[in-house]
């Protein structure tokens, strides 16, 4: 019988981008997002450690807030992050959109490099399991991927109106059809920097790199995500992402 190999063995040369410059306007006041803590570590570390521990990756590129490269740099070095289990950690000044933070870690990742994830720091607790998976089918041939998972709630498409006024409802998709897509997306290394580079030059703008993808013809495929990798946008998450880690910790869980 033939024993499965795992991405290391078949030579998989995988770099994280993770996008960490966003202010994090709904977290509410306080620092940046990434730089947040969640049981007393930041966002960003769990992010890239939950990244390194994923065999195939041997680069995590951090993308930092413009004025924050000197202190995110001194913070991975303080939590052991810089050389965690031979993996190499760099950190870059970010851009104006997420868009643009994407683009400027792409542009340090080494040409030997086959195969980049998209990773969002805000995404502390995804676990390895989801790494792993989106490398697979991306070395199983696929040109981008992402992670995601089926929705709880119904979805309304509606015309929306001024803040505080009934919106009409324009129609109800079907919610079997639907999906929440999580991060890391995975694609092969030469696409994601050719949509990059087209949406740089026609001004195209995407709430995430795989709606590039799909814009400009390419081809994106989801494989199941985690309800642990959800991101942490508004106060609320952060007190679930306590709950979980805590969980974690008290068995011994990663
Ligand atoms: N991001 C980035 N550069 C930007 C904007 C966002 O690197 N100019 C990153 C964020 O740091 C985050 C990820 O993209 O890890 C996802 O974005 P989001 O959750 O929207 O984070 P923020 O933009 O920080 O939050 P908000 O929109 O509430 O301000
Ligand atoms: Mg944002």
């Amino acid at each position: 019988m033939a024993i499965p190999t795992s991405p290391k063995e078949q030579n998989l040369n995988a770099a994280a981008v993770v996008p960490a410059a966003g202010r994090g306007e709904r977290l509410g006041p306080g620092a940046p997002k990434a730089l947040r803590e969640l049981g007393g570590v930041p966002l960003l570390v769990h992010a890239v450690r939950a990244l390194a521990r994923s065999r195939a990756v041997t680069l995590v590129v951090v993308v930092a807030p413009v004025d924050g490269v000197l202190q995110v740099r001194s913070l991975l070095d303080d939590h052991g992050v810089a050389g965690l289990e031979g993996k190499d950690v760099r950190v870059v000044a970010g851009g104006a959109t997420r868009q643009e933070s994407v683009r400027l870690g792409l542009d340090v990742v080494p040409d030997d490099i086959d195969v980049v994830l998209v990773h969002d720091a805000a995404r502390p607790l995804v676990p390895v399991d989801v790494v792993d998976a989106v490398v697979r089918a991306v070395e199983d041939g696929a040109e981008a991927v992402v992670p995601a998972v089926p929705l709880a709630d119904t979805v309304k498409q509606v015309e929306p109106a001024a803040p505080g006024r009934p919106e009409p409802v324009v129609a109800t998709p079907d919610r079997a059809t639907l999906r929440a897509v999580q991060t890391p997306q995975g694609f092969r290394r030469e696409v994601l920097q050719r949509v990059h580079d087209k949406a740089l030059s026609d001004g195209v703008d995407a709430t995430d790199d795989a709606g590039l993808v799909e814009q400009f013809g390419g081809r994106v495929v989801v494989v199941p995500g985690h309800e642990e990798a959800f991101k942490v946008t508004r106060p609320l998450d952060l007190l679930l992402a306590e709950a979980v880690l805590a969980r974690r910790r008290a068995n011994d869980e990663f």
